[in-house]
């Protein structure tokens, strides 16, 4: 039989070439070339032919039969919410994360309540049957012969044991630990990758498999390659979180069949992993308030989260002067203290300045801005905040107080937890039952608004 004809494919830009280069041509970069099987359909004469047989027609809106919303749980809420209600038959979810974040043990559990139901098919590329086993009763679950094991990492093998078992549920533990033979690309390359989830996903669309595939995230934060997944799959999950804080965020960055940046919440404890249903309470912290402490309520998907935020001053013992974050965005940072100095007059350039969110949760949106000014301030006047008062609003670099989205619901999740005031965006503001709402257009009001008046 001849060795199947390859190409190589640029993973930066996606160029094509029929042979090796060390450099793309079309971007520039260097070391991008992988390699990978060109489809069989554009190999030599077979392809018309099958064409000919084949038998899809162009057809109007109205001639489609409409599809059963049909979904089954998966035994987590948080899981079944991040999939926008359930795992929709036939689909393929990808699953990323960190290595030691807990993919394998949510969907280990996952595979322990399908089982009750239904056939599932889990391949352990990375581990021996045995270690599943041991984890398995870790987690305290009873398999029946439902619940099949398959330690391979030979995707053809893979793909014949998906054929004749046909499970209605099938996991690949992880996508980087399996290969194509007929590729000389190692495995967790590009290519391989590419590949075997195409081949994956080709299966699973014919024989109606749920498929969640694990992907583990590489340095730069993407599975295996700028997006060369993502596109595939009909919906990403990336599991996140602090290596040594016990809760585990499981986000929804992309979705065919519900909204994206949903998240569920999860804690890994001694008997795999637990839901939160009240996230909130976790991310407030429950020590007593001190200087430089404030509450913000991010927004994640639909999901309101009520997050403290703290901060501290000091002078530094450095040229210059060190900035650190945890969970919140170095550079958004540096901004803010740029505001604060420039527009409040607020002299930070002497000092070292620090803010962490509580558990290290990861905040990104631009909402929690004036929570980390008014948390900077109040750490410098060394003063508390008032108590049980949420601070939302983003800052613009004028030092004025800018608009959020989804204020509402925002403002629900505070009340639900106890607290009775809020300083909000002047251009937002609205009667809020159960809340003194305090709007405030400028990060000066705020800080006049939020801190208490005397030292601590
Ligand atoms: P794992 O699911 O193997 O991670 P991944 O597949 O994403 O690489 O989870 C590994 C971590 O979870 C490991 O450090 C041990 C911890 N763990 C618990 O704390 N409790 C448990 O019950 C289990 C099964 C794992
Ligand atoms: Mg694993």
């Amino acid at each position: 039989m001849p060795r199947p004809r390859t190409l190589f494919i640029c993973r930066d830009c996606g160029a094509e070439y029929a042979q090796y280069f060390g450099r793309c041509g079309n971007c520039g970069e260097w070391n991008t070339l992988d390699e990978q099987a060109l489809p069989s359909s554009s190999r030599g004469s077979s392809g018309s032919k099958s064409r000919k047989s084949q038998t899809s027609q162009a057809l109007s809106l109205d001639q489609i039969t409409d599809a059963p919303e049909f979904r089954f749980s998966s035994g987590f809420e948080e899981l079944d919410r991040v999939l926008g209600g359930g795992v929709v038959p036939g689909s393929l979810v990808l699953v990323g994360g960190d290595p030691g974040i807990g993919k394998s043990t949510l969907l280990l559990q996952a595979a322990f309540h399908w089982q009750a139901h239904a056939s599932v098919l889990y391949v352990c590329a990375e581990e021996s049957g045995q270690q599943v086993k041991l984890r398995a009763k870790r987690i305290g679950s009873n398999p029946t012969e439902r619940l099949l094991l398959l330690p391979e990492n030979d995707l053809d093998i893979i793909l014949a044991e998906l054929e004749q078992i046909q499970p209605t549920v099938a996991v690949i533990d992880s996508i980087q630990a399996i290969y194509l033979p007929n590729l000389t690309a190692a495995p967790g390359s590009v290519s391989q990758v590419r590949e075997c989830t195409a081949a994956l996903m080709r299966l699973a669309k014919k024989q109606n498999i749920s498929l969640f595939i694990v992907g583990h995230v590489t340095k730069e934060g993407a599975i295996a390659g700028p997006k060369v997944l993502e596109h595939l799959v009909d919906t990403v999950l990336y599991f996140e979180g602090e290596r040594f804080a016990s809760h585990r965020l499981l986000r929804a960055v992309k979705n065919r069949f519900g909204a994206s940046q949903e998240i569920g919440v999860f804690r890994m404890v001694e008997q795999g992993l637990a839901e939160v249903t009240n996230p909130s309470a976790l991310f407030l912290g429950e020590a007593e308030a001190t200087p430089g402490t404030a509450t913000i309520v991010a927004c994640e998907g639909t999901r309101p989260l009520l997050v403290e935020l703290q901060s501290l001053v000091s002078p530094t013992s450095y040229p210059s002067p060190r900035r650190t974050t945890t969970g919140i965005e170095y550079n958004r940072f540096l901004q803010i203290l740029a505001v604060l100095e420039k527009r409040l007059g607020i002299p930070l350039s002497k000092l070292d300045a620090y803010v962490a969110s509580s558990g290290g949760l990861g905040v990104t949106e631009p909402a929690a801005d004036l929570g980390i000014a008014v948390a900077v301030v109040a750490s410098f006047r060394d003063r508390l905040v008032t108590a049980e008062t949420v601070i939302i609003g983003e800052v613009g670099l004028g030092g004025q107080v800018r608009s959020v989205s989804q204020l509402e619901i925002r403002l629900k999740e505070a009340v639900k937890l106890g607290f009775k005031r809020a300083i909000i965006p002047k251009a937002q503001v609205l009667e809020f039952p159960g809340l003194e709402i305090i709007p405030v257009s400028r990060v000066a009001d705020a800080l006049v608004a939020g801190l208490s008046s005397e030292k601590n």
